[in-house]
């Protein structure tokens, strides 16, 4: 199978080949960010960074010099450093890193003001991501005025500076089929974590209990951490749409709704399922979840190479707005609320987004000005959710406080498409059913 090394290689190689004649990429691994004092966040690589090498340390630069006699790939990282690797783990060095990452020279971060202007030097153009880190911005500059130092000696400073994303994000919006292995992982993970999360819900739990069980999931399956904050949220707490405090105490009657998703060797997955905390939904809550779910199956049958990356929005928008007028939460006529975006009081967010290393991943929703079609190898999660405020008094006292998510992650395939994140139960009978067997082999 191919390793990411290898994958990483063919990237840097494709890339290269798109980029302007003589040209330099520099790319910059994250920073270490402080938590507070001497400690610091769990590290993880700047997406990019890691698509193109894999190598998942920080303090690194990485630079892409096509047609460099001496070596086109070429990274700057720490040292080895026997009394640091001694409290901070143990570094790559350059010396095993071209090895390694398959790259054709490596040098110590600490020589890189002095190795790379002479990289920069006679390059007419710089790819890098502009404005995204102040200090790599400042860097740049400040190597760029080191050759301009020496144009009297015949050095000839790079004249054009090119945003590096948009070769890199196309790039990244199409996946592999080792991706796509890693992204059913990330999923089935996730699908697990969110079964056992309905399974152990009661009412008088904390939100953030239902969480522990969902990051013991992950981490005992080989996920270092999720992919984004997950939210677990109790009755009008799913709301917010970016709950995170998950610190509330769930409560009979509550509907649960919980967005959680792993992130396996740097690929996320992005699940939401709703269940009631008790196991039972009440005749409004199971009246608006299945509007919900009708939306969201719907939208993923419109998921399919060639259509437009609006079509499954267009359906869910179409599908609530027509339940929410049936059960009378919004009254007039189907056409003019949707064009009025009457439902936005409801469902006020899109049905999806791309998904990837980073979970809004990386990618052009629309090119001159259309919506893109969809490609086989693309990924979307599709999502979406009924709100209604609890301060809604436009609405029936009996609908106020719902809040209905249900979101799973789908691959453009060459045929249509395929949900890689299936498991958890969706449908308002599985859920009842799983609950009522959970609890079931609780007393037993
Ligand atoms: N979990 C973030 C989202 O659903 O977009
Ligand atoms: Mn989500
Ligand atoms: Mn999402």
């Amino acid at each position: 199978m191919t390793t990411l090394y290898d994958e990483a290689a063919r990237r840097r190689k494709e890339l290269m080949q798109q980029m302007e004649p003589n040209s330099i990429a520099l790319l910059c691994a994250a920073p270490l960010a402080t938590r507070s004092n001497d400690t610091e966040y769990l590290y993880r690589q700047s997406s990019d960074f890691y698509y193109l090498s894999g190598f998942v340390e920080h303090d690194a630069v990485l630079a892409l010099i096509p047609g460099r006699a001496q070596g086109e790939v070429v990274l700057f990282c720490q040292e080895k450093d026997k009394t640091r690797e001694l409290w901070t783990g143990v570094l790559m060095g350059p010396e095993k890193a071209i090895k390694k990452l398959k790259i054709d020279d490596a040098f110590p971060i600490g020589d890189i003001d002095d190795i790379l202007p002479g990289l920069l030097e006679g390059r007419e153009r710089v790819y890098y991501s502009m404005g995204k880190d102040p200090r790599f911005d400042q860097r740049v500059m400040d190597w760029v005025k080191i050759v301009r130092g020496k144009a009297r000696q015949g050095a000839q400073p790079p004249g054009e500076f090119l945003v590096l994303d948009h070769l890199l994000n196309e790039m990244r919006l199409l996946k592999s089929a080792r991706e796509i292995k890693l992204m059913e992982k990330a999923g089935a993970i996730s699908a697990q974590a969110h079964k056992r999360a309905m399974a152990i819900c009661e009412p008088g739990r904390k939100e953030y209990e239902l969480e522990a069980e969902i990051v013991h999931e992950f981490m005992r399956s080989g996920s270092r951490a999720p992919a984004y904050n997950n939210i677990v949220a109790a009755g009008k707490n799913a709301c917010i749409l970016h709950y995170i405090e998950n610190d509330s105490t769930i409560k009979d009657g509550d509907l649960v709704l919980i967005d959680a998703g792993c992130e396996y060797e740097y690929y996320a997955a992005d699940i939401t399922r709703t269940f009631p905390a008790n196991g039972k939904f009440s005749k409004e809550q199971k009246a608006l979840y299945e509007i919900c779910l009708d939306a969201q199956l719907q939208a993923i049958a419109a998921v399919k190479p060639g259509a437009s990356w609006d079509a499954p929005h267009n359906a869910t928008v179409e599908v609530i707005t027509e339940g929410l007028v049936a059960l009378g939460l919004l009254k007039g006529d189907v056409k003019t609320l949707i064009k009025s975006e009457a439902y936005k009081d409801f469902y006020m967010h899109r049905a999806g987004h791309w998904l990837g290393i980073d979970v809004h991943d990386v990618g052009d929703y629309k090119i001159d000005g259309k919506w893109r079609l969809m490609e086989p190898g693309m990924v979307t999660t599709i999502e979406p959710g009924i709100y209604v405020a609890p301060d809604n008094t436009s609405v029936d006292k009996k609908w106020r406080g719902i809040g209905i998510r249900i979101e799973d992650d789908v691959l453009v395939t060459r045929t249509g498409h395929r949900v890689i994140s299936e498991g958890a139960p969706k449908t308002v009978e599985e859920i009842e059913r799983f609950m009522a067997q959970s609890r079931a082999c609780a007393v037993a």
